[in-house]
């Protein structure tokens, strides 16, 4: 990141170098490698992984005016505090001038739309499996991974051990839709507590949310499921930073909820949730309500799959049909839109809120084996409980083998590399002011 080079220049500028003389710590580690991939892989791999997942890819993050821009960099620059005060905006206009020579930031005044100002860089995304947790026969690890896998109960979005085996991708995939929306969301000098709703086994919330927030930031995580509150306390637990309580989003009794005592909330994140809720319009209600005047809530759906297709073509399947009579509770809201931005920009915008972005651009997420994609699938499924024991099996086949067909599952399986198994969706993604 040119951000880098910019520190680099002026640690031999004889008015910065006094501040900056340990430079180099400040530095990414691969900042100067000639190959990041092949040394992070490489890393990973002699730490005991199995990488499944590694490459650099051009980033941009964008801005809706320079002033915003500038404190955001202000706010990551290390060396701003040893400045004396009569000499930090020099310093900070000598960072910011360098790093537009260098084309680390750029703007683009349209003549309709607001100018935007972006920053550049390249950014490395990995994912990896520890490897004992897996591969290792006869390990703990290794025998829970079995004992689940093979588990004969499941119960619709109950079960957190089957679903955090398989959700990695569907928490890096929430990094990456925060990670786009972080510079554009408003923090006030006392940020206010915030929520994520249908938080799910916690991962996003300790992993994704906790370390983004500013300092002090009190973040409060809730789910519908006792069990996967359960599973959060026990794995996800980060004291004095999360607090993990029970909540229905659609509750009507909003105010008589454990969450209620923590309102108003500066932001509530409602990621992957409202695809499982049919009452969208309760949802985005009590969210409203949650919400300090001013704040903001960002929301991700899937807006449709071939997950539901399936369903609803098994649901007139008469092996099936009788575990299936109520499928349209299950089906996203938006399965069958004619236009989902448009139908969740109304839905936003007569329940008080100023829509600030609302996309829908297709996703795929991608799982090391076939046997974690069916496991992640088994963790989703909301049907499976009701079907006997000895059907189970012929169930799941029929769900797989219907997606493929609707081209909703695929895999690759190259030559040198793992194979790779996908899952494809459409999906929302939302960003809305209370008005
Ligand atoms: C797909 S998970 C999403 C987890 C996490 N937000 C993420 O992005 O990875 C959906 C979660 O929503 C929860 N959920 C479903 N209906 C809910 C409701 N009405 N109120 C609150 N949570 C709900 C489920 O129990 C599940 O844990």
């Amino acid at each position: 990141m040119v951000f880098y080079t910019a520190f680099e220049e002026m640690a031999k500028d004889s008015r910065w170098a006094r501040y900056m003389q340990d430079v180099e710590e400040f530095v990414s580690p691969y900042q100067h490698s000639e190959d990041p991939v092949s040394d992070f892989r490489q890393l990973l791999q002699s730490e005991g992984y199995q990488v499944l997942h590694c490459d650099v890819a051009p980033q941009v993050l964008f801005f809706p005016s320079e002033m915003q821009r500038r404190d955001f960099l202000k706010s990551v620059c290390p060396f701003l505090d040893r400045v004396p005060v009569d000499q930090k905006d020099n310093f900070l206009d000598d960072w910011l001038q360098r790093m537009e020579k260098l084309n680390g930031l750029s703007k683009v005044v349209g003549s309709s739309e607001e100018p935007k100002y972006y920053i550049h860089f390249n950014m490395m995304v990995a994912m990896a499996i520890k490897l004992h947790q897996h591969l290792v026969p006869g390990c703990e690890e290794d025998r829970l991974l079995t004992s689940l896998a093979e588990q004969e109960v499941y119960t619709s979005m109950d079960k957190p051990d089957l679903y955090n085996l398989g959700c990695a991708p569907l928490t890096l995939l929430a990094a990456k839709q925060v990670d786009e929306l972080w510079p554009v969301l408003t923090w006030p000098r006392q940020p206010l507590p915030v929520l994520d709703i249908g938080c799910g086994p916690g991962d996003v919330a300790r992993k994704v949310l906790a370390p983004r927030l500013p300092p002090g930031t009190k973040l409060v995580a809730c789910d519908i499921s006792t069990k996967m509150l359960e599973f959060c306390r026990q794995h996800n637990a980060l004291p004095g930073t999360i607090t993990y309580e029970q909540l229905d989003v659609v509750q009507p009794d909003l105010e008589n909820s454990a969450v209620w005592q923590y309102a108003p909330f500066g932001k509530v994140f409602c990621l992957l949730l409202l695809h499982w809720v049919p009452d969208n319009r309760r949802a985005v209600q009590n969210i409203q309500k949650l919400l300090v005047p001013g704040g903001e809530a960002v929301f991700s759906i899937i807006a449709n799959m071939v997950f539901y297709t399936a369903f609803e073509e098994m649901a007139k399947d008469s092996r099936w049909a009788r575990y299936m009579q109520d499928v349209e509770e299950f089906v996203s809201p938006y399965q069958h839109s004619e236009d989902q931005v448009s139908d969740f920009r109304q839905l936003l915008q007569s329940e008080g809120y100023q829509v600030l972005r609302c996309d829908v651009a297709p996703q795929v997420l991608f799982f090391p084996s076939e046997m974690q994609r069916r496991d992640f699938l088994k963790s989703v499924c909301p049907f499976l409980d009701r079907v006997p024991e000895d059907q189970k099996d012929n169930f799941l086949d029929d769900w797989l083998q219907r997606m493929e067909n609707l081209n909703g599952l695929s895999k690759d399986v190259g030559s040198s590399e793992e194979p790779k198994y996908y899952i494809h969706f459409n999906i929302m993604v939302a960003m809305a002011r209370k008005l």
